[in-house]
């Protein structure tokens, strides 16, 4: 088994330092800050010993975990290295730094690898020497919890490479998904309707988070409402991808960050861990109550609903990943109850179609224009997957 080495011990190199090491490699775990690195440790160790205390895993087998992850100060330790996974600031000058030193203590078979979330693959790899085993391997955090891995091949990835780490990393027992190397991958892509419609309805005033929440949680069947959700991933993270993947898209109107949102990121109202975002988390404060008038509910479901189908749809028109890709990433990465295309056919392709076109009627906005994919299959009575 390869020894794979780990640059940056936050939030994400940790998880993945112990979906690693727990899978049976040795691990060389490295960090600039020496306070991060004994934290990433010690909550690793911790993580580990409570997974034996629930059962779900052998004492035997976190004890083993914790003997293969080596924390290091140096990268001289990369040297045996057959992957290095990078997860430090998301910075592409440093990335490209970081991978220079990289490139100078590996093996020329090494594979490197980004977690970056907003940053181009090609553009990492672009300043390595050897560009062409280069490849994004994206995980979601929590890591060790969540199944999802997007897989992305950069322009100059040798042709296989790709294939090669989704058997790897499924046999980490993750669920790999192959992307294009386009903004937002596919999950930061095709979520971000959930968002930004939820917020466009509530400017509007045709209804409050409260019952915009309870209508999506409720009736559509998500885990957590737009709003909620927003609050529980910070706007400071959830903002900064809106705005990225807006600009990354070359300012395409449908990805158009909210003035509401960005003034939420402006105050300092980043959600939970604020204190207040959309909803007002202070000890005791009341929380807003639905309305729950079911045909509005309905309504609201269905737009949002149509918006993130037709992201999907143009997804897999524009080749960003395969159909079985697609819903696997949004029902493993984000939980969404069912896959995107699973759900036009279950609406029916036409009536998804009808409900953009009747948005786009009313707005004339470019936001609202319908994939030329929907628009076919809509026409042709086909559906998504069986088409
Ligand atoms: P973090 O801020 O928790 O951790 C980054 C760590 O990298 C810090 O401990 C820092 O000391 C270290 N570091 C920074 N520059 C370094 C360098 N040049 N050499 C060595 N160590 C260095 O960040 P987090 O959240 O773990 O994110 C890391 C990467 O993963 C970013 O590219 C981010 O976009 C991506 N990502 C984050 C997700 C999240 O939900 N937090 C999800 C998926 C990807």
């Amino acid at each position: 088994m390869i020894t794979i080495g780990i640059i940056g011990s936050g939030a994400m190199g940790a998880g993945i330092a112990q979906v690693v090491a727990t899978a049976g490699h040795q691990v060389r775990l490295l960090d600039q800050n020496a306070a991060a690195l004994s934290n990433a440790t010690a909550s690793i160790g911790a993580s580990l010993h409570k997974l034996a205390e629930k059962g779900k895993l052998t004492t035997e087998a976190a004890e083993a975990a914790i003997a293969r992850l080596h924390p290091t100060a140096s990268m001289a330790a990369f040297a045996d290295c057959g992957l290095v996974i990078e997860a430090i600031v998301e910075d592409l000058a440093v990335k490209q730094q970081a991978f220079k030193q990289v490139e100078a203590i590996v093996s020329a078979g090494c594979v490197l690898a980004s977690n970056t979330s907003s940053l181009s693959i090609t553009s990492i790899a672009a300043a390595c020497q050897r560009p062409e085993r280069f490849v994004g391997i994206h995980f979601f955090n929590p890591a060790p919890l969540m199944q999802l891995v997007e897989i992305i091949p950069a322009v100059q990835t040798r042709a296989g490479l790709a294939n090669e780490i989704r058997d790897l990393v499924a046999g980490w027992g993750k669920r790999p998904v192959l992307a294009q190397d386009t903004p937002g991958f596919i999950v930061n892509r095709v979520a971000r309707p959930f968002y930004g419609e939820a917020i466009r309805i509530l400017e509007e005033g045709i209804a409050d988070i409260a019952t915009i929440d309870w209508a999506l949680t409720e009736l559509g069947g998500f885990r957590m409402g737009p709003f909620a959700l927003m609050d529980f991933i910070g706007h400071d993270v959830n903002y900064r991808v809106t705005e990225s993947v807006f600009t990354a898209f070359f300012y395409d109107p449908r990805y158009r960050p909210s003035f509401t949102q960005r003034r939420l990121f402006e105050a300092g109202y980043y959600g939970r861990k604020a204190g207040r975002g959309f909803y007002d988390y202070a000890p005791g404060a009341s929380q807003p109550a639905p309305t729950r008038d079911p045909a509005l509910g309905q309504r609201i479901v269905q737009r949002v609903v149509a918006m993130l189908i037709n992201e999907a749809a143009e997804a897999l028109h524009l080749r960003v990943a395969s159909a079985a890709d697609l819903e696997l990433a949004m029902t493993t990465g984000v939980n969404y109850p069912q896959g995107l295309l699973a759900w036009a056919d279950e609406l029916g392709p036409a009536q998804v179609l009808a409900t953009l076109d009747g948005l786009y009627h009313d707005y004339h906005e470019d936001r609202y224009r319908a994939s030329v994919l929907l628009r076919r299959l809509a026409t042709a009575h086909q559906l998504f997957l069986s088409a």
